[in-house]
Protein backbone atom coordinates (compact mmCIF):
# COMPACT_ATOMS: atom_id res chain seq x y z
CA UNK A 1 0.00 0.00 0.00
CA UNK A 2 2.45 2.69 0.51
CA UNK A 3 3.68 2.47 -2.77
CA UNK A 4 -0.08 2.90 -3.85
CA UNK A 5 -0.03 5.99 -1.46
CA UNK A 6 3.02 7.35 -2.91
CA UNK A 7 1.31 7.75 -6.20
CA UNK A 8 -1.70 9.00 -4.97
CA UNK A 9 0.35 11.83 -3.24
CA UNK A 10 2.39 12.39 -6.51
CA UNK A 11 -0.48 12.44 -8.60
CA UNK A 12 -2.17 15.44 -6.15
CA UNK A 13 1.13 17.23 -6.34
CA UNK A 14 0.90 17.28 -10.15
CA UNK A 15 0.19 20.83 -11.39
CA UNK A 16 -0.79 18.91 -14.94
CA UNK A 17 -4.42 19.46 -15.44
CA UNK A 18 -4.43 16.64 -18.49
CA UNK A 19 -3.54 14.29 -16.13
CA UNK A 20 -6.64 11.91 -15.04
CA UNK A 21 -6.10 11.34 -10.90
CA UNK A 22 -5.57 7.71 -9.50
CA UNK A 23 -8.29 6.14 -7.97
CA UNK A 24 -9.24 7.55 -4.47
CA UNK A 25 -7.06 10.46 -5.32
CA UNK A 26 -8.37 14.12 -4.81
CA UNK A 27 -10.12 15.39 -8.21
CA UNK A 28 -11.87 18.30 -7.63
CA UNK A 29 -12.67 21.00 -4.85
CA UNK A 30 -12.49 24.47 -3.45
CA UNK A 31 -8.98 25.47 -4.43
CA UNK A 32 -8.21 22.30 -6.26
CA UNK A 33 -5.58 22.63 -9.04
CA UNK A 34 -4.75 19.38 -10.19
CA UNK A 35 -6.73 16.67 -12.90
CA UNK A 36 -10.31 16.58 -12.43
CA UNK A 37 -10.96 13.57 -14.18
CA UNK A 38 -10.16 9.93 -12.70
CA UNK A 39 -8.91 7.35 -14.51
CA UNK A 40 -10.84 4.26 -15.71
CA UNK A 41 -13.15 2.15 -13.38
CA UNK A 42 -13.38 5.61 -11.12
CA UNK A 43 -15.58 8.48 -11.16
CA UNK A 44 -14.93 12.04 -10.11
CA UNK A 45 -17.13 12.33 -7.19
CA UNK A 46 -17.86 15.34 -4.82
CA UNK A 47 -17.68 14.70 -1.01
CA UNK A 48 -17.87 17.99 0.06
CA UNK A 49 -17.18 21.42 -1.22
CA UNK A 50 -13.79 21.05 -0.63
CA UNK A 51 -13.18 17.56 -2.50
CA UNK A 52 -14.00 15.08 -4.85
CA UNK A 53 -12.53 11.74 -5.03
CA UNK A 54 -12.28 9.26 -7.27
CA UNK A 55 -14.19 6.68 -6.52
CA UNK A 56 -14.57 2.88 -8.05
CA UNK A 57 -16.94 2.98 -10.37
CA UNK A 58 -18.95 4.14 -13.34
CA UNK A 59 -20.76 7.02 -13.76
CA UNK A 60 -24.29 7.16 -13.00
CA UNK A 61 -27.11 7.89 -15.37
CA UNK A 62 -26.70 11.71 -15.93
CA UNK A 63 -29.74 12.74 -14.19
CA UNK A 64 -28.90 11.01 -10.73
CA UNK A 65 -27.40 13.81 -8.14
CA UNK A 66 -26.45 11.44 -5.81
CA UNK A 67 -24.73 14.10 -4.12
CA UNK A 68 -26.37 17.40 -4.75
CA UNK A 69 -24.46 20.35 -3.26
CA UNK A 70 -24.52 21.63 0.24
CA UNK A 71 -26.78 24.23 0.58
CA UNK A 72 -27.79 26.81 3.33
CA UNK A 73 -31.57 27.38 3.24
CA UNK A 74 -32.29 30.61 5.92
CA UNK A 75 -34.27 29.45 8.97
CA UNK A 76 -38.21 29.92 8.00
CA UNK A 77 -38.65 27.07 10.55
CA UNK A 78 -41.39 25.34 9.79
CA UNK A 79 -43.88 24.01 12.48
CA UNK A 80 -42.95 24.18 15.49
CA UNK A 81 -43.74 20.63 17.36
CA UNK A 82 -46.14 20.61 20.40
CA UNK A 83 -44.36 19.68 23.95
CA UNK A 84 -46.00 16.31 23.76
CA UNK A 85 -43.90 13.60 21.53
CA UNK A 86 -45.94 12.91 17.90
CA UNK A 87 -43.96 9.40 17.94
CA UNK A 88 -43.76 8.19 21.76
CA UNK A 89 -41.20 5.48 20.99
CA UNK A 90 -42.44 1.83 22.69
CA UNK A 91 -40.93 0.11 25.20
CA UNK A 92 -42.06 1.95 28.25
CA UNK A 93 -40.48 4.78 30.36
CA UNK A 94 -37.66 5.65 28.01
CA UNK A 95 -35.66 7.10 31.02
CA UNK A 96 -35.69 3.88 32.31
CA UNK A 97 -34.84 1.97 29.07
CA UNK A 98 -31.86 1.17 27.50
CA UNK A 99 -32.84 1.88 23.99
CA UNK A 100 -30.05 -0.03 22.23
CA UNK A 101 -32.11 -3.05 24.09
CA UNK A 102 -34.82 -5.21 21.59
CA UNK A 103 -34.14 -3.15 18.29
CA UNK A 104 -31.76 -3.90 15.45
CA UNK A 105 -29.25 -1.61 14.35
CA UNK A 106 -30.26 -0.15 10.50
CA UNK A 107 -27.37 -0.92 8.42
CA UNK A 108 -26.25 2.22 6.26
CA UNK A 109 -26.30 1.78 2.91
CA UNK A 110 -23.86 5.02 2.43
CA UNK A 111 -21.38 3.02 4.38
CA UNK A 112 -22.09 -0.33 3.02
CA UNK A 113 -21.55 1.21 -0.51
CA UNK A 114 -17.75 2.97 0.44
CA UNK A 115 -17.03 -0.60 1.67
CA UNK A 116 -18.33 -2.57 -0.72
CA UNK A 117 -15.95 -0.26 -3.27
CA UNK A 118 -13.14 -0.58 -0.71
CA UNK A 119 -13.18 -4.19 -0.77
CA UNK A 120 -13.34 -4.26 -4.64
CA UNK A 121 -10.20 -2.30 -4.51
CA UNK A 122 -8.31 -4.76 -2.35
CA UNK A 123 -6.92 -7.89 -4.68
CA UNK A 124 -5.45 -9.74 -1.66
CA UNK A 125 -8.41 -12.07 -1.18
CA UNK A 126 -8.19 -12.86 2.64
CA UNK A 127 -8.31 -8.70 3.52
CA UNK A 128 -10.71 -8.36 0.90
CA UNK A 129 -13.36 -10.74 2.67
CA UNK A 130 -12.06 -9.53 5.76
CA UNK A 131 -12.97 -5.66 4.53
CA UNK A 132 -16.24 -6.55 3.23
CA UNK A 133 -17.38 -7.74 6.13
CA UNK A 134 -17.70 -4.42 7.82
CA UNK A 135 -20.60 -3.46 5.97
CA UNK A 136 -22.57 -5.77 8.58
CA UNK A 137 -21.37 -3.92 11.48
CA UNK A 138 -24.11 -1.24 12.81
CA UNK A 139 -22.28 2.35 11.87
CA UNK A 140 -23.53 6.06 12.79
CA UNK A 141 -24.86 8.00 9.79
CA UNK A 142 -23.18 11.57 9.69
CA UNK A 143 -25.62 14.06 8.78
CA UNK A 144 -22.76 16.97 8.79
CA UNK A 145 -24.58 18.86 5.82
CA UNK A 146 -28.05 19.55 5.19
CA UNK A 147 -27.68 18.10 1.49
CA UNK A 148 -26.92 14.41 3.39
CA UNK A 149 -31.11 14.63 5.33
CA UNK A 150 -32.72 13.27 2.06
CA UNK A 151 -30.41 10.20 2.73
CA UNK A 152 -31.98 10.11 6.40
CA UNK A 153 -35.00 9.91 4.61
CA UNK A 154 -34.60 7.01 2.93
CA UNK A 155 -33.14 5.28 5.41
CA UNK A 156 -36.00 5.56 7.68
CA UNK A 157 -38.25 4.48 4.66
CA UNK A 158 -36.36 1.19 4.08
CA UNK A 159 -35.63 0.74 7.64
CA UNK A 160 -39.80 0.79 8.45
CA UNK A 161 -40.16 -1.86 5.21
CA UNK A 162 -37.58 -4.14 6.84
CA UNK A 163 -39.31 -3.82 10.35
CA UNK A 164 -42.56 -4.23 8.62
CA UNK A 165 -41.41 -8.03 6.67
CA UNK A 166 -38.86 -9.29 9.44
CA UNK A 167 -41.44 -8.35 12.57
CA UNK A 168 -37.88 -6.93 14.13
CA UNK A 169 -38.05 -3.36 14.76
CA UNK A 170 -35.18 -1.30 13.51
CA UNK A 171 -33.32 1.55 14.62
CA UNK A 172 -31.38 4.44 12.75
CA UNK A 173 -28.23 5.92 13.93
CA UNK A 174 -27.08 9.11 13.07
CA UNK A 175 -24.98 12.36 14.14
CA UNK A 176 -26.34 15.29 14.03
CA UNK A 177 -23.07 17.60 13.27
CA UNK A 178 -24.03 20.57 11.66
CA UNK A 179 -23.37 23.71 13.93
CA UNK A 180 -22.58 26.77 13.08
CA UNK A 181 -18.17 27.37 13.46
CA UNK A 182 -18.32 23.89 14.17
CA UNK A 183 -15.15 22.49 15.12
CA UNK A 184 -13.85 25.95 16.42
CA UNK A 185 -10.65 24.58 18.50
CA UNK A 186 -9.60 22.65 15.23
CA UNK A 187 -9.86 23.25 11.34
CA UNK A 188 -10.20 19.43 9.99
CA UNK A 189 -13.74 19.71 10.15
CA UNK A 190 -15.07 23.24 9.96
CA UNK A 191 -18.65 23.42 8.29
CA UNK A 192 -21.14 24.91 6.23
CA UNK A 193 -22.45 27.39 8.55
CA UNK A 194 -20.97 30.20 10.06
CA UNK A 195 -22.43 32.26 13.10
CA UNK A 196 -21.84 35.55 11.54
CA UNK A 197 -23.80 34.51 8.52
CA UNK A 198 -27.29 33.55 9.60
CA UNK A 199 -25.74 30.61 11.22
CA UNK A 200 -28.33 30.24 14.02
CA UNK A 201 -31.59 30.28 11.89
CA UNK A 202 -29.39 27.90 9.12
CA UNK A 203 -29.26 25.43 12.09
CA UNK A 204 -32.55 25.51 12.87
CA UNK A 205 -33.64 24.48 9.57
CA UNK A 206 -31.37 21.88 9.68
CA UNK A 207 -32.77 20.39 12.19
CA UNK A 208 -36.30 20.96 11.19
CA UNK A 209 -35.48 19.44 7.93
CA UNK A 210 -34.73 16.09 9.92
CA UNK A 211 -37.58 15.88 12.41
CA UNK A 212 -39.56 16.34 9.01
CA UNK A 213 -38.10 13.09 7.88
CA UNK A 214 -38.33 11.78 11.35
CA UNK A 215 -42.34 12.41 11.43
CA UNK A 216 -42.77 10.81 8.14
CA UNK A 217 -41.87 7.71 9.38
CA UNK A 218 -42.73 7.61 12.98
CA UNK A 219 -42.30 4.16 14.02
CA UNK A 220 -38.61 3.35 13.21
CA UNK A 221 -36.49 4.26 16.15
CA UNK A 222 -33.93 6.87 16.14
CA UNK A 223 -30.36 7.15 18.30
CA UNK A 224 -28.49 10.41 18.01
CA UNK A 225 -25.17 11.71 18.72
CA UNK A 226 -25.27 15.12 19.11
CA UNK A 227 -22.91 17.21 17.93
CA UNK A 228 -19.42 15.63 18.76
CA UNK A 229 -16.61 17.99 20.49
CA UNK A 230 -19.39 21.26 20.65
CA UNK A 231 -20.24 21.37 24.37
CA UNK A 232 -16.33 19.65 25.53
CA UNK A 233 -14.99 22.80 23.56
CA UNK A 234 -17.12 25.26 25.61
CA UNK A 235 -15.43 23.14 28.83
CA UNK A 236 -11.63 23.62 27.96
CA UNK A 237 -11.24 25.75 24.73
CA UNK A 238 -12.85 29.41 25.54
CA UNK A 239 -9.44 30.41 25.05
CA UNK A 240 -9.79 30.13 21.53
CA UNK A 241 -11.34 32.90 19.95
CA UNK A 242 -13.60 31.60 17.63
CA UNK A 243 -14.93 28.79 20.74
CA UNK A 244 -15.47 31.90 22.96
CA UNK A 245 -17.57 33.55 20.35
CA UNK A 246 -19.64 30.52 19.33
CA UNK A 247 -20.45 29.80 23.16
CA UNK A 248 -24.05 31.23 23.50
CA UNK A 249 -24.88 30.10 19.73
CA UNK A 250 -23.87 26.21 20.25
CA UNK A 251 -25.78 26.25 23.65
CA UNK A 252 -28.43 27.75 22.38
CA UNK A 253 -28.58 25.40 18.97
CA UNK A 254 -27.61 22.49 21.16
CA UNK A 255 -30.63 23.29 22.50
CA UNK A 256 -32.89 23.79 19.87
CA UNK A 257 -32.11 20.48 18.81
CA UNK A 258 -32.75 18.44 22.05
CA UNK A 259 -36.26 19.39 22.25
CA UNK A 260 -37.20 19.34 18.78
CA UNK A 261 -35.53 16.10 18.61
CA UNK A 262 -36.99 14.74 21.87
CA UNK A 263 -40.19 15.63 20.41
CA UNK A 264 -40.13 13.36 17.87
CA UNK A 265 -38.75 10.33 20.11
CA UNK A 266 -35.50 10.37 19.18
CA UNK A 267 -33.22 8.88 21.66
CA UNK A 268 -30.15 11.38 22.80
CA UNK A 269 -26.18 11.14 23.59
CA UNK A 270 -24.37 14.52 23.54
CA UNK A 271 -20.99 14.01 22.97
CA UNK A 272 -18.45 14.52 25.62
CA UNK A 273 -15.32 14.11 24.67
CA UNK A 274 -13.20 11.61 26.16
CA UNK A 275 -10.96 10.29 29.24
CA UNK A 276 -8.20 12.38 27.69
CA UNK A 277 -10.27 15.79 27.33
CA UNK A 278 -12.90 15.94 30.22
CA UNK A 279 -11.32 13.18 32.22
CA UNK A 280 -8.58 14.97 33.63
CA UNK A 281 -9.72 15.48 37.07
CA UNK A 282 -9.59 19.35 37.12
CA UNK A 283 -12.35 19.03 34.08
CA UNK A 284 -14.85 16.56 35.16
CA UNK A 285 -16.50 18.88 37.62
CA UNK A 286 -16.61 21.79 34.98
CA UNK A 287 -18.20 19.29 32.66
CA UNK A 288 -20.81 17.59 34.47
CA UNK A 289 -21.87 21.23 35.58
CA UNK A 290 -22.47 22.07 32.31
CA UNK A 291 -24.05 18.83 30.76
CA UNK A 292 -26.31 18.92 33.38
CA UNK A 293 -27.40 22.30 32.84
CA UNK A 294 -28.08 22.14 29.13
CA UNK A 295 -29.86 18.71 30.12
CA UNK A 296 -32.31 20.87 32.11
CA UNK A 297 -32.38 23.68 29.88
CA UNK A 298 -33.79 20.74 27.56
CA UNK A 299 -36.72 20.59 30.02
CA UNK A 300 -34.85 17.42 31.52
CA UNK A 301 -36.39 15.32 28.52
CA UNK A 302 -36.05 11.52 29.14
CA UNK A 303 -35.00 11.07 25.64
CA UNK A 304 -32.22 12.80 26.52
CA UNK A 305 -30.30 9.64 28.04
CA UNK A 306 -26.83 10.69 28.62
CA UNK A 307 -23.64 11.08 27.05
CA UNK A 308 -21.32 10.06 23.59
CA UNK A 309 -17.57 9.29 24.22
CA UNK A 310 -14.62 8.66 22.55
CA UNK A 311 -16.40 9.43 19.35
CA UNK A 312 -13.48 9.16 16.50
CA UNK A 313 -11.54 8.48 19.36
CA UNK A 314 -8.75 6.05 19.44
CA UNK A 315 -9.29 5.43 23.24
CA UNK A 316 -9.56 1.43 24.84
CA UNK A 317 -13.39 1.06 26.60
CA UNK A 318 -10.60 -1.04 29.54
CA UNK A 319 -7.29 -0.59 29.21
CA UNK A 320 -4.87 -3.63 29.77
CA UNK A 321 -2.87 -1.14 31.53
CA UNK A 322 -2.05 2.32 31.20
CA UNK A 323 -0.93 3.97 27.94
CA UNK A 324 2.27 5.95 29.11
CA UNK A 325 0.88 9.10 27.11
CA UNK A 326 -2.16 9.02 29.89
CA UNK A 327 0.27 9.76 32.42
CA UNK A 328 -1.00 11.89 35.29
CA UNK A 329 -4.28 10.32 34.28
CA UNK A 330 -6.28 8.32 36.98
CA UNK A 331 -8.72 8.32 34.39
CA UNK A 332 -6.41 7.01 31.87
CA UNK A 333 -9.25 4.97 29.76
CA UNK A 334 -12.79 5.49 28.74
CA UNK A 335 -14.67 3.12 31.53
CA UNK A 336 -12.61 5.31 33.94
CA UNK A 337 -13.43 8.33 32.57
CA UNK A 338 -17.41 7.14 32.54
CA UNK A 339 -17.27 5.69 36.35
CA UNK A 340 -15.85 9.17 37.28
CA UNK A 341 -18.00 11.51 35.35
CA UNK A 342 -21.84 9.43 36.13
CA UNK A 343 -21.99 10.10 39.55
CA UNK A 344 -20.89 13.73 39.51
CA UNK A 345 -23.96 14.17 36.40
CA UNK A 346 -26.15 11.91 38.81
CA UNK A 347 -25.96 14.38 41.91
CA UNK A 348 -26.60 17.27 39.77
CA UNK A 349 -29.94 15.83 38.36
CA UNK A 350 -29.03 14.48 35.29
CA UNK A 351 -29.03 10.36 35.26
CA UNK A 352 -27.06 10.04 32.49
CA UNK A 353 -26.18 7.05 30.63
CA UNK A 354 -23.67 6.60 28.14
CA UNK A 355 -22.40 5.25 24.49
CA UNK A 356 -19.03 4.65 23.46
CA UNK A 357 -17.40 4.65 20.09
CA UNK A 358 -14.81 1.92 19.76
CA UNK A 359 -14.91 1.86 15.63
CA UNK A 360 -11.39 2.30 16.14
CA UNK A 361 -9.88 1.15 19.22
CA UNK A 362 -8.77 -2.31 18.50
CA UNK A 363 -5.12 -1.07 18.71
CA UNK A 364 -3.16 0.75 21.60
CA UNK A 365 -0.27 2.70 22.45
CA UNK A 366 -0.08 4.44 19.14
CA UNK A 367 0.08 7.99 19.84
CA UNK A 368 2.99 10.63 20.75
CA UNK A 369 0.18 12.94 22.68
CA UNK A 370 -3.38 12.10 23.98
CA UNK A 371 -4.32 14.51 22.33
CA UNK A 372 -3.42 13.70 19.16
CA UNK A 373 -6.56 12.79 17.07
CA UNK A 374 -5.89 12.68 13.25
CA UNK A 375 -5.68 9.54 11.47
CA UNK A 376 -3.50 7.90 13.96
CA UNK A 377 -1.39 5.38 12.34
CA UNK A 378 -1.76 1.45 13.26
CA UNK A 379 -5.27 2.12 14.60
CA UNK A 380 -7.86 -1.22 14.14
CA UNK A 381 -11.51 -1.58 13.85
CA UNK A 382 -12.26 -2.33 17.81
CA UNK A 383 -14.75 -4.38 19.66
CA UNK A 384 -17.84 -4.51 17.86
CA UNK A 385 -20.83 -2.61 19.13
CA UNK A 386 -22.90 -4.36 21.84
CA UNK A 387 -25.24 -3.72 24.84
CA UNK A 388 -23.00 -6.51 26.60
CA UNK A 389 -20.94 -3.58 28.15
CA UNK A 390 -20.23 -5.24 31.57
CA UNK A 391 -21.13 -1.63 33.13
CA UNK A 392 -24.61 -0.07 34.61
CA UNK A 393 -23.73 3.27 32.97
CA UNK A 394 -22.73 1.76 29.74
CA UNK A 395 -25.99 1.50 27.15
CA UNK A 396 -23.78 0.14 24.28
CA UNK A 397 -20.65 0.00 22.92
CA UNK A 398 -21.00 1.57 18.96
CA UNK A 399 -19.05 2.79 16.35
CA UNK A 400 -19.80 6.01 15.93
CA UNK A 401 -17.12 7.02 13.40
CA UNK A 402 -17.15 5.23 10.33
CA UNK A 403 -13.83 3.50 10.22
CA UNK A 404 -12.07 4.34 6.49
CA UNK A 405 -13.33 7.70 6.44
CA UNK A 406 -10.69 10.39 7.01
CA UNK A 407 -10.32 12.71 10.29
CA UNK A 408 -8.78 15.55 8.73
CA UNK A 409 -6.72 16.03 5.41
CA UNK A 410 -2.60 16.35 5.54
CA UNK A 411 -2.49 18.49 2.32
CA UNK A 412 -1.18 21.94 4.00
CA UNK A 413 -2.55 24.05 1.15
CA UNK A 414 -6.24 23.22 1.67
CA UNK A 415 -8.20 25.68 3.80
CA UNK A 416 -9.40 23.03 6.39
CA UNK A 417 -5.93 21.86 7.03
CA UNK A 418 -4.63 20.94 10.93
CA UNK A 419 -1.36 20.70 11.52
CA UNK A 420 -2.36 17.83 13.95
CA UNK A 421 -3.03 15.81 10.68
CA UNK A 422 0.24 16.30 9.34
CA UNK A 423 1.81 15.12 13.05
CA UNK A 424 4.15 11.67 13.12
CA UNK A 425 1.54 9.81 14.39
CA UNK A 426 -0.55 10.68 11.55
CA UNK A 427 -1.37 8.47 8.73
CA UNK A 428 -0.39 10.67 5.48
CA UNK A 429 -1.15 11.52 2.35
CA UNK A 430 -4.97 11.77 3.93
CA UNK A 431 -7.44 13.49 2.32
CA UNK A 432 -10.14 15.92 3.41
CA UNK A 433 -12.72 14.84 6.74
CA UNK A 434 -15.11 12.69 6.48
CA UNK A 435 -14.05 11.40 2.53
CA UNK A 436 -12.77 7.88 2.09
CA UNK A 437 -8.92 6.85 3.22
CA UNK A 438 -8.47 3.64 1.49
CA UNK A 439 -4.96 2.99 2.79
CA UNK A 440 -6.16 3.33 6.31
CA UNK A 441 -8.76 1.57 5.93
CA UNK A 442 -7.05 -1.63 4.72
CA UNK A 443 -5.27 -1.00 8.09
CA UNK A 444 -7.83 -0.97 10.24
CA UNK A 445 -8.87 -4.00 8.76
CA UNK A 446 -6.01 -6.01 8.95
CA UNK A 447 -5.25 -4.44 12.90
CA UNK A 448 -8.57 -5.36 13.66
CA UNK A 449 -8.88 -6.01 17.43
CA UNK A 450 -10.75 -9.20 17.52
CA UNK A 451 -9.71 -9.47 14.47
CA UNK A 452 -12.50 -10.27 11.24
C1 LIG B 1 -16.13 14.98 9.28
C2 LIG B 1 -17.51 14.70 8.75
C3 LIG B 1 -17.71 13.22 8.63
C4 LIG B 1 -17.38 12.51 9.92
C5 LIG B 1 -17.47 11.02 9.80
C6 LIG B 1 -15.88 14.22 10.56
O1 LIG B 1 -14.56 14.37 10.96
O2 LIG B 1 -15.96 16.36 9.48
O3 LIG B 1 -17.67 15.32 7.51
O4 LIG B 1 -19.03 12.94 8.24
O5 LIG B 1 -16.09 12.84 10.35
O6 LIG B 1 -16.49 10.51 8.98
Amino acid sequence: MKSFAALCALVALLPSVSAQAQQWAQCGGIGWSGATTCVSGSVCTKQNDYYSQCIPGTAPPPATTANPPATSQPGTPTTAPSSAPTAAPTGGSPAASNPFVGVTPYLSPYYANEIAAAASAISDATLKTKAASIANVPTFTWLDSVSKIPDLGTDLAAAKKLQDSTGQKQVVQIVVYDLPDRDCAAKASNGEFSIANNGQANYENYIDQIVAEIKKVPDVRVIAVIEPDSLANLVTNLNVQKCANAQTTYLACVNYALKQLSAVGVYMYMDAGHAGWLGWPANLGPAAQLFASVFKNAGSSPFVKGLATNVANYNALSAASPDPITQGNANYDEIHYINALAPQLQSQGFPATFVVDQGRAGQQNLRQQWGDWCNIKGAGFGTRPTTNTGSQFIDSIVWVKPGGESDGTSNSSSPRFDSTCSLSDAAQPAPEAGTWFQAYFETLVSKANPPL
